[in-house]
Order: structure tokens, then C-alpha cells, then sequence
């Protein structure tokens, strides 16, 4: 894992987004994975000023994101799928066709699950997947416990989830308690991953995930057996890191 520390989200976003530009520079048909959450907003901001500023261009761009409420429909203030429209896609020149976000409303969960992992695969696979991460260590909408094989399915969310939510639905109780997320599996196919995180109810989660041990009881652990993941950071997410000076002194000197 590459560890990015950064003084502010806002110079997490520029990197992250950098990368985001590079791949496209080198492949304007990329399949990027997107996330939801608080955390990605800075980076969705950054990227709708270069669309506008630099002519980053979306428009032969493959999106799929990680879940989805179970139970919520797409115009739902809530779903997934208005946080994309709000955050990022009513802003960018992505296709419409090409947007695929789980369907909290499909009556065949099961069927609907296994599809979603087939449109990955016949789109090539994800090039780049962006990632937060939940205070108990979950990626995508996967809890403690998830196997580290998963792929997309059902997933009952956890009582930390559905307390860390409820800030988005009003109370607890409005709270889907259940989600079609990408699996652990599935995630770790993507090609390269981008996990961002801030703050310092990240920051137990943040050094469990890079410093082991790898378990299902924090699924971010997973990534370590990833090839290809830069964790960019704030201070006070990096803070319970106990080799925090090497991975600022790698960066520091990272060859050019
Ligand atoms: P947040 O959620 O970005 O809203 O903190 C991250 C996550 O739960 O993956």
C-alpha cells in the first residue's frame, strides 16, 4: 500500500483526482468505481472543476458503484443513486448508459447480484475504484465478518453503520438495514484502488487496514493483498499509525 498523508482533504482530493485524470489520459474508455458517503465529495468537487476548467472528459467512461440501499428507489433523497446524480454525474458529461449503481428495487436480488458482477466483467474489469472506509473497517457495505471472497450481494448493515448513517435519513430508524454492495472479491479485482479517509474516527479503522493483521473483522485489511492501492489520508486519520514517519519519508522520496 502506497500511504498518502495529506494536511487537508482538499489536497487529498487534487491527488486522488490526478490520478483519476492520468488513467483517462491514458484511457478515455477507463472503468472507474465510485463510492458514496461523506468522504469522496472533495474529490467528486475536484473533478467536476477540471471537467469544467481542463476538459477532463467523461464521455466514454464506464461507472459502477460500490451499493445501494435495499428498499430505496432511485429518486429517493437517500438512494445512492441521487447522491451520485447530486455529487457528480448532473455535473460531469458521463453517459447515461453507461452509469451502473445497484438496484435497491430489483425483486430478484439474487439474480440481479450475479449480473452486476457480469457487467463488470464484460466491461473489462475496473480500472480504478475509489473507496472510504467505515469507522468499524467496512469497504463498501461490507461489515466486520464479510468474507474476504464476497461477491456482490445482500448485506445486513451492522448497529455502528446504521448510527454512522443516520446522520442522512434524520434518525436511526429510517435507516435501511439492508444493502446490495460489491463484494470484498470483487472489489479486490479492480485494477488499482484509491481508499481516502479523514478524521479521527477513522483513524483506528485506517491503521488496522494497513498494518494488520489481515482479517475479516476488518475488511479494508483485505486491500493488503491488493498490488496497486494509494491510502490517501489527513493527519488525524493517520494518526494511530505506528510507522507513520516511513510512509511520509517513502512519499517524501518517492522516485520522480
Ligand atoms: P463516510 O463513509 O465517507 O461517510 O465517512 C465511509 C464509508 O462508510 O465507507
Amino acid at each position: 500500500m502506497e500511504v498518502i498523508v495529506t494536511p487537508d482533504r482538499g489536497s487529498a482530493a487534487r491527488i486522488a483526482a490526478k490520478i483519476v485524470a492520468s488513467l483517462l489520459a491514458r484511457n478515455p474508455s477507463g472503468v472507474l468505481g465510485f463510492a458514496t458517503g461523506s468522504t469522496p465529495v472533495p474529490l467528486y468537487q475536484e473533478l467536476i472543476r477540471m471537467h469544467r476548467e481542463e476538459g477532463l472528459d467523461f464521455s466514454r467512461v464506464t461507472t459502477f458503484n460500490l451499493d445501494e440501499y435495499v428498499g430505496l428507489a432511485p429518486e429517493h433523497r437517500c438512494s445512492y443513486h441521487s447522491f451520485m446524480r447530486e455529487n457528480l454525474f448532473n455535473h460531469v458529461n458521463v453517459a447515461p448508459q453507461r452509469i451502473h449503481i445497484p438496484d435497491g428495487l430489483t425483486d430478484d436480488i439474487e439474480t440481479f447480484c450475479q449480473s452486476y458482477d457480469q457487467q463488470i466483467r464484460d466491461a473489462g474489469g475496473i480500472d480504478l475504484q475509489i473507496l472510504g472506509i467505515g469507522n468499524n473497517g467496512h469497504i463498501g457495505f461490507n461489515e466486520p465478518s464479510s468474507s474476504l471472497a464476497s461477491r456482490t450481494r445482500i448485506k445486513t448493515l451492522s448497529a455502528q453503520t446504521l448510527r454512522d448513517n443516520a446522520r442522512f435519513f434524520g434518525s436511526e430508524e429510517n435507516v435501511p438495514k439492508h444493502v446490495i454492495t460489491m463484494g470484498v472479491g470483487t472489489i479486490l479485482e479492480s485494477r488499482r484502488c484509491i481508499l481516502m479517509a479523514f478524521g479521527e474516527s477513522k483513524a483506528v479503522a485506517v491503521a488496522q487496514m494497513v498494518e494488520g493483521p489481515v482479517s475479516s473483522m476488518v475488511p479494508a485489511s483485505a486491500l493488503q493483498l491488493h498490488s496497486k492501492v494509494h491510502v490517501i489520508i489527513d493527519e488525524a486519520a493517520a494518526s494511530q499509525l505506528t510507522r507513520l514517519d516511513y510512509y511520509k519519508w517513502v512519499y517524501e522520496n518517492k522516485p520522480r
